[in-house]
């Protein structure tokens, strides 16, 4: 067997949906991981349901379902695009224990745990491709989204200390892995449809995203799927980089 597989999360709408697409259309067999499954993808891809913020359904669902039910043996490639996000619009004197806790297992905590359970789960020889799904807000303080911003770094920060254990971790030493934070620009999806039904004293800068949406300046996402699919095949660079959309380097 010799054909590329990929893990995407977030796949039952939106950027990881068109991901999604694009890696099917590509050839590349897809798992796609989110509560609701997607009834148009066909041939080629597999769902497995799970809340990622439960963390005992993501531990039997990566450490037992999908092990039993996906094989990786004699794959030549092995993707993983950590794309499952929220975004709650709340200022920092409004902000809950349990929204704080989820935003960070389904944005932080899940994504950066799946980087070391597919370094567990690939072998030397393999080609390793993960993207994480960034935004601006990882280098941004914006004011509302005070977890999404703090989440969305944690996890930027996460790829980057992969790769220097790539270059410093003796069992990681010769594996060609790339992990790549990606940025995908302003894209016209549900998660941005909630930014712009967001009361202003929860997030005041909404009036910027209005203005986006009424220009008509979002991207479609099959504009950053299309960049996220070329990142999982191509001759990404070893190690950690930072792409946004558009731009062929660079954060
Ligand atoms: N849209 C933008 O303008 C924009 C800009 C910068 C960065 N991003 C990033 O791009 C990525 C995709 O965003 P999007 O705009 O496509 O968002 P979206 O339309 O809201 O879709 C989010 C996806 O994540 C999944 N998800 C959310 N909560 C989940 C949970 N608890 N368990 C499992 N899956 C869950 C959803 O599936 P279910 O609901 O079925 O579980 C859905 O498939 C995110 O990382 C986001 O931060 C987006």
């Amino acid at each position: 067997m010799n054909q590329d597989l990929a893990f995407v999360t977030g796949t039952s709408r939106g950027i990881g949906h068109a991901v999604a697409v694009e890696l099917l259309a590509r050839g590349v067999e897809v798992v796609g991981v989110s509560r609701d499954e997607p009834a148009d993808l066909g041939a080629g891809y597999r769902h497995y349901r799970c809340d990622l913020a439960d963390l005992d359904a993501v531990a039997r669902v990566f450490d037992e379902v999908i092990p039993s039910e996906v094989s990786l043996e004699g794959r030549r490639r092995v993707g993983l695009v950590n794309n499952a996000a929220v975004l709650d619009c709340r200022t920092v004197a409004a902000s809950d224990l349990d929204g704080l806790e989820r935003a960070f297992r389904i944005n932080a905590v899940v994504p950066i745990w799946l980087h070391g359970w597919l370094l567990r789960r690939t072998a030397r020889d393999q080609q390793v491709r993960i993207v994480d799904v960034s935004s601006g807000a990882a280098q941004s303080a914006i004011p509302g989204w005070s977890a999404y911003c703090a989440t969305k770094a944690a996890l930027r920060m996460a790829g980057a200390v992969l790769g220097a254990e790539l270059d410093e971790v003796g069992d990681l030493a010769g594996r060609d892995l790339s992990i790549v934070s990606y940025a995908p620009g302003v894209v016209a999806t549900d998660m941005q449809a909630r930014i712009r039904g967001a009361e202003l004293t929860a997030f005041p800068r909404r009036a910027r995203f209005d203005a986006l949406h009424a220009e008509r300046q979002l991207l479609d996402p099959e504009v950053p799927a299309a960049e996220i699919a070329a990142l999982l095949r191509n001759d990404t660079p070893r190690g950690f980089s930072e792409r946004r959309v558009g731009a062929s380097s660079g954060a």
